[in-house]
């Protein structure tokens, strides 16, 4: 069987370290792991709409930097796939048949939509649309028969609704035409959310604790210099917390061995550094330099191919719309096939006519 993946992005802000911690660079070395057959990546604009209906222009105006910070993460359009939600329609109409296969009180249930409605106040006027993005999540994925869905532990009830609509559609249209999709977490499960500036443990955009991939040098700089670091470490010579502290959380995701020998050899590695920041006698300032070098030093590439891709529109416009063709071709195959396993693809069955009684 052929090893395929679906993953995206809802496009609603610029793209900060946190999603390439969480995602990017796991997708980058499942891209160039030369494992999958083919590789998806969707800019999820419908799905995004969900909740920001009153603001297309939101959405509408961070489809080409998402596109953008993909290309700069080392997404290569040539081994991935990338394409535009809302262009593909095949994926509006398998949401359409999926939803009869799901009930409303399994969609109240899922945990990530609960904490979702929670979290946008929706409880009293839910959207339908919000309501149901499970169920068009599960047709983005199963429209291109991924069996492997890279994603964050938030997405783990997405991706079992849409294990749940597969096994239901299969058994119900007696077919196999759909197949199981399976969750791949980050490597690194330490790494899997990195804390804001502000130390609060979600990064966003209204909360102003980001940084984003696209953040030039000097912005970088500020924001590592303002971080929030142990309020207990008070004098350089006081004992300091390691653990919950945004410095070292991010050292935990982007400093390397080798960096020590560069940028701050009085260390061989973090442990070291870590040692003396909790034994007392090493200062924030210290830790911040230190962790600003390391992520210009990681920031500097991405960064430089941005710029290449910023450079030229055209470029981009085309990646966008040959992979979004092609993600039309292949989808419209699934739902080709899934017509005909409900038995309504009309036009195209003999039988229909044939077995015309009045
Ligand atoms: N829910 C994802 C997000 O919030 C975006 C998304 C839409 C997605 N469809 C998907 C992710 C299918 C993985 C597979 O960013």
């Amino acid at each position: 069987m052929s090893k395929i993946i679906l993953t995206g992005d809802r496009p609603t802000g610029r793209l900060h370290v946190g999603h390439y911690v969480g995602s990017l660079s796991e997708r980058v070395r499942l891209q160039n792991s030369g494992l999958y057959d083919e590789i998806y990546i969707m800019i999820a604009d419908a799905q995004a709409l969900t909740d920001n209906a009153e603001h297309p222009e939101k959405v509408r105006q961070n489809i080409l930097q998402v596109a953008l910070d993909y290309l700069a993460c080392g997404i290569d359009p040539e081994k991935s796939t990338i394409f535009i939600q809302s262009m593909v329609p095949e994926l509006t109409e398998l949401t359409f048949y999926y939803m009869n296969l799901v009930t409303v009180a399994r969609v109240q249930r899922n945990p990530t939509v609960k904490s979702e409605i929670k979290m946008r106040n929706f409880e009293a006027s839910i959207p339908v649309g919000f309501f149901c993005y499970p169920i068009s999540q599960a047709a983005d994925i199963t429209a291109f028969k991924a069996t492997v869905v890279p994603a964050g532990e938030d997405q783990l009830p997405m991706l079992e609704q849409a294990r749940e609509i597969v096994n239901s559609f299969n058994r119900i249209y007696k077919c196999d035409i759909l197949v199981e999709p399976e969750a791949v977490l980050p490597d690194n499960a330490s790494c899997n959310r990195l804390v804001g500036t502000d130390g609060n443990t979600k990064m966003s955009k209204s909360l102003g604790n980001c940084i984003y991939l696209k953040d030039d040098e000097k912005t970088l700089k500020n924001k590592i210099m303002s971080m929030y670091t142990d309020p207990t470490h008070i004098n350089v010579s006081d004992p300091g917390h390691t653990e919950g502290n945004p410095v070292f959380i991010y050292l935990d995701a982007f400093s390397k061995d080798e960096d020590f020998a560069k940028y701050f050899p009085d260390y061989k590695n973090l442990a070291e550094m870590k040692e003396h920041y909790e034994r007392g006698g090493l200062g924030d300032m210290k830790c911040k330099k230190f962790l600003n070098n390391v992520m210009q030093e990681f920031l500097a590439p991405i960064r430089a191919r941005r710029e290449e891709y910023e450079k030229d529109k055209e470029q981009l416009i085309e990646i966008l719309k040959k992979g979004t063709q092609r993600a039309i071709e292949v989808s419209n195959e699934t739902v080709s096939e899934i017509r005909n396993a409900i038995g309504i693809n009309y036009f195209n069955d003999k039988t229909f006519i044939d077995k015309f009684v009045l």
